[in-house]
């Protein structure tokens, strides 16, 4: 006889199959990325990124506003900086009328309970286009540091709600808790990019922020001596656990989709909640592609932020969260 169980009574329609789905995604799941530059009434569509904006700051006011009606809680905020604002040393981060800091501020304006976290990293300030201050052709760490920490007291100053340090560098998770604490910011949260990936990946963000390393001798080409080897997975995991013990209050894996591993083995192995970043290549070859008629957008949209959550994601950031949530409901 065939065997008693037969595992499509199970997938038999729509409603046994809702029945027992295991996944379920929900606003509550994601964090909206959102870019922003100076000047009024901009909406500039980036080039690589389709249908993804930068905003100035009356704009974002608008968007932050229909990210809330759509139960969207909670953004990333990334500013684009005038090259004439741009040093070695990222001068311009702690200035407490940057662009960041009346970003910060708008949101909070626009939307008293939006939850604001905030990128913490030279390279939009950068001259060269790199996350730490560059000395005799390297990229310095406790320098870089010092002044990672000084802006993360800057934007909880602005009104953020959780700092968001995507560096790498090494002890930045304890400098960062420590001058919040200094500063009395003892309820201002840290979300770690613990296991950040050197990535091909992250091409239309530094199209979008203007911030890819330059080219120019005794300048390093690219980020690899303080992004992690995509080769690499116990890496990971101690990068993720020195942040933890440091103070970050939530880990992340970047990029999304090729490290799904990592977000699994990091996701059964800490206690603290687990991000995911599903990064700027990502959104770009899918719009690619959809756009050719190659793929079904919407559906692939769906399946990927799901396999994301199934691989361990307490939190997606993505560029999707507004299509995934207008589809959705
Ligand atoms: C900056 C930063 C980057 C991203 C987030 N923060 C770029 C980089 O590290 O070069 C990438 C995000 C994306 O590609 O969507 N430190």
């Amino acid at each position: 006889m065939y065997p008693i169980r037969r595992n499509r009574r199970l997938r038999t329609n729509e409603a046994i199959r809702s029945l027992v789905r295991e996944t379920i995604i929900s606003p509550n799941d994601f964090l909206v990325p959102l870019f922003v530059v100076e000047g009024k009434g901009v909406k500039e569509e980036i080039a690589s990124m389709p249908n993804y904006y930068r905003y100035s700051l009356d704009l974002l006011q608008a968007e932050v506003k229909e990210l809330w009606k759509l139960g969207l809680k909670s953004v990333l905020l990334f500013v684009k900086v005038p090259d004439s604002l741009k040093d070695n040393k990222g001068t311009e981060a702690i200035n407490p009328e940057g662009l960041m800091q009346r970003a910060i501020k708008t949101v909070k304006n626009a939307c008293p309970e939006m939850l604001v976290m905030t990128d913490v990293a030279l390279d939009p300030y950068s001259i060269y286009g790199h996350d730490g201050i560059i000395e005799n052709g390297k990229v310095t760490n406790d320098a870089t540091v010092d002044i990672l920490a000084d802006m993360s007291v800057s934007h909880a100053e602005a009104g953020a709600d959780i700092v968001a340090p995507s560096d790498m560098m090494d002890g930045r998770i304890l400098a960062i808790r420590e001058a919040l604490e200094d500063n009395e910011f003892t309820d201002t949260g840290i979300m770690s990019y613990s296991a950040k990936y050197a990535s091909a990946f992250y091409g239309p963000f530094r199209d979008a922020l203007d911030s890819a390393p330059v080219d120019v001798q005794d300048i390093p080409k690219d980020k690899k001596t303080y992004q992690m080897d995509y080769a690499n997975r116990f890496e990971a995991l101690r990068e993720t656990e020195m942040d933890i013990d440091e103070g970050a209050d939530i880990v992340m894996v970047k990029p999304g989709l090729c490290y799904l591993d990592i977000v699994r083995e990091i996701k059964n192995e800490v206690d603290v909640p687990v991000a995911v970043y599903q990064v700027s290549g990502e959104y770009a070859m899918l719009k690619a592609a959809s756009e050719k008629g190659w793929l079904d957008h919407d559906a692939v949209m769906l399946e990927q932020i799901t396999a994301i959550k199934r691989a361990g994601a307490d939190i997606i950031a993505s560029y999707f969260a507004k299509d995934v949530v207008k589809l959705l409901s």
